[in-house]
């Protein structure tokens, strides 16, 4: 078998076999398949598509290209969640603190921003001290000591999906049904969870557009969930604009912190309530829906949420002080604001095109091996269907450089839709798919 042949097949819309697909995946992990070649072949698979069976055998494949983790130890239901993307995305750094301060265990492995996409590893690390490579001994020891950790991939877990999930990044290859299905279930095959709920987005800033689309994203995860038998949840959530406010991964860290001392945009409170509700349902702590975000309610109100970050942090080696005062974080060097020409109604603010401003303005990468900025994005002050005075402003910017700073401006003015006519708020809940 030699890999110039399973190009040469997929580049032809020919199926390929369990052991083709194998032989890629251990040959790209191990470094005897290089990255141009590696390149060419998710570029096939991305223009031909894969079958659901080649589907399911690169996603196990994947999942058996490093250890896989065993939580039987923990005694108790591990449940995994997950998020297939999106702008603004800071669910994880709220939801998983909230639902370990219920007693629940959260063991997450998170990735790095991919596109125009955030990560929650990206996210984490603008945390000073903070430390996401932990060998997966430690992770299973924090857990255990303190219901909670969050890390980032290890290189032994699923390291196949850690080297294609950054080459299709680079290369521009990230939305794709069968690629993203087999990079997020290899992962959570891999990382030991029994139940899964996935966060499945929709919209703009989402790799999936449409609802159908991510309906039957949705499908073919919940198929290779039931194959690997891990009961999985796909949760269909709106993202057509950010996620609450900020975009930027001290941003967004900051809007995390604030919404477990109960500053919570609507938005996200909605997202996080609905994932969190069947989190604890999965778990076997709660089979009402509606209780059960009445008790997330109770521990942002008690804090306890908050507290379940705090101890998060400081377990990871992070410097809690940042946590307790946001002002610590560094700031960009400049700060300026975008102001509205007109009046009306927010009609929309394309997540997609701020997600990539985000990105010029340093917080994503272009090339996988690019350093990121963590103090720069944007902190919008309105959202669609919010009315909007001539003059008034619309967003924030935080730039480490006065030429980027004057482009994203230009491009976000050009990015909010104000029209006379009224919108409603978008609904944010689309679909519950078990
Ligand atoms: N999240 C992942 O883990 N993988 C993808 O391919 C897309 C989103």
């Amino acid at each position: 078998m030699n890999i110039l042949e399973i190009i040469e097949k997929k580049r032809d819309k020919e199926e390929l076999s369990k052991e083709e697909i194998e032989f890629f995946v251990k040959g790209y992990t191990n470094n005897t398949i290089a990255d141009y070649q590696a390149a060419a072949l998710l570029m096939a698979i991305y223009l031909n598509g894969m079958t659901k069976k080649e589907t399911t055998d690169l996603t196990i494949a994947m999942a058996n290209s490093g250890e896989r983790l065993d939580l039987s130890n923990l005694n108790e239901i591990i449940v995994d969640k997950h998020s297939t993307g999106g702008v603004g995305d800071k669910v994880s750094l709220i939801l998983l603190p909230l639902v370990a301060s219920l007693g629940i265990p959260v063991a997450k492995m998170s990735g790095r921003g991919l596109g125009f996409t955030g990560g929650t590893v990206d996210k984490l690390e603008s945390i000073p001290g903070y430390k996401t490579e932990v060998d997966i001994l430690q992770f299973i020891k924090n857990v255990e000591k303190i219901g909670i950790s969050m890390i980032s991939q290890t290189l032994n877990l699923a390291p196949a999906d850690k080297k294609i999930y950054s080459l299709r990044d680079s290369i521009s290859c990230v939305e794709n049904i069968s690629l993203i299905a087999s990079s997020i279930m290899s992962k959570k095959i891999a990382s030991g969870a029994q139940k899964i709920v996935l966060d499945v987005t929709c919209g703009s800033g989402a790799f999936m557009k449409s609802k159908e689309k991510a309906e039957q994203l949705a499908n073919e995860m919940i198929e290779i969930g039931k194959l690997a038998n891990k009961e999985t949840v796909c949760i269909l959530t709106n993202m057509d604009e950010p996620l609450g406010y900020a975009v930027g991964n001290s941003l967004e860290v900051i809007e995390a912190i604030h919404f477990l001392q109960g500053d919570m945009p609507e938005d996200v409170k909605e997202v996080v309530l609905e994932l969190g509700a069947y989190m604890i349902k999965l778990a076997g702590k709660g089979n009402d829906i509606e209780e059960n975000k009445a008790k997330m309610l109770e521990n942002i109100k008690n804090r306890k949420g908050y507290e379940k970050l705090i101890q998060m942090v400081e377990n990871q080696g992070g410097d809690s002080s940042y946590i307790k005062d946001t002002n610590q974080f560094p700031k960009a060097e400049y700060i300026g604001n975008v102001y509205s020409n007109t009046s009306g109604c927010i009609q929309s603010m394309d997540a997609k095109e701020i997600g990539k401003i985000v990105c010029e303005l340093g917080a994503g990468r272009v090339r996988k091996e690019d350093k990121i900025d963590n103090a720069v994005g944007i902190v919008l002050k309105k959202k669609v269907s919010d009315k909007v005075e001539d003059e008034e402003i619309l967003a924030t910017i935080y730039a480490n450089s006065k030429e980027k700073m004057e482009k994203a401006k230009e491009r976000l003015l050009k990015v909010i839709k104000i029209k006379e006519e009224k919108v409603e708020k978008p609904k944010m809940i689309l679909e519950v798919m078990e």
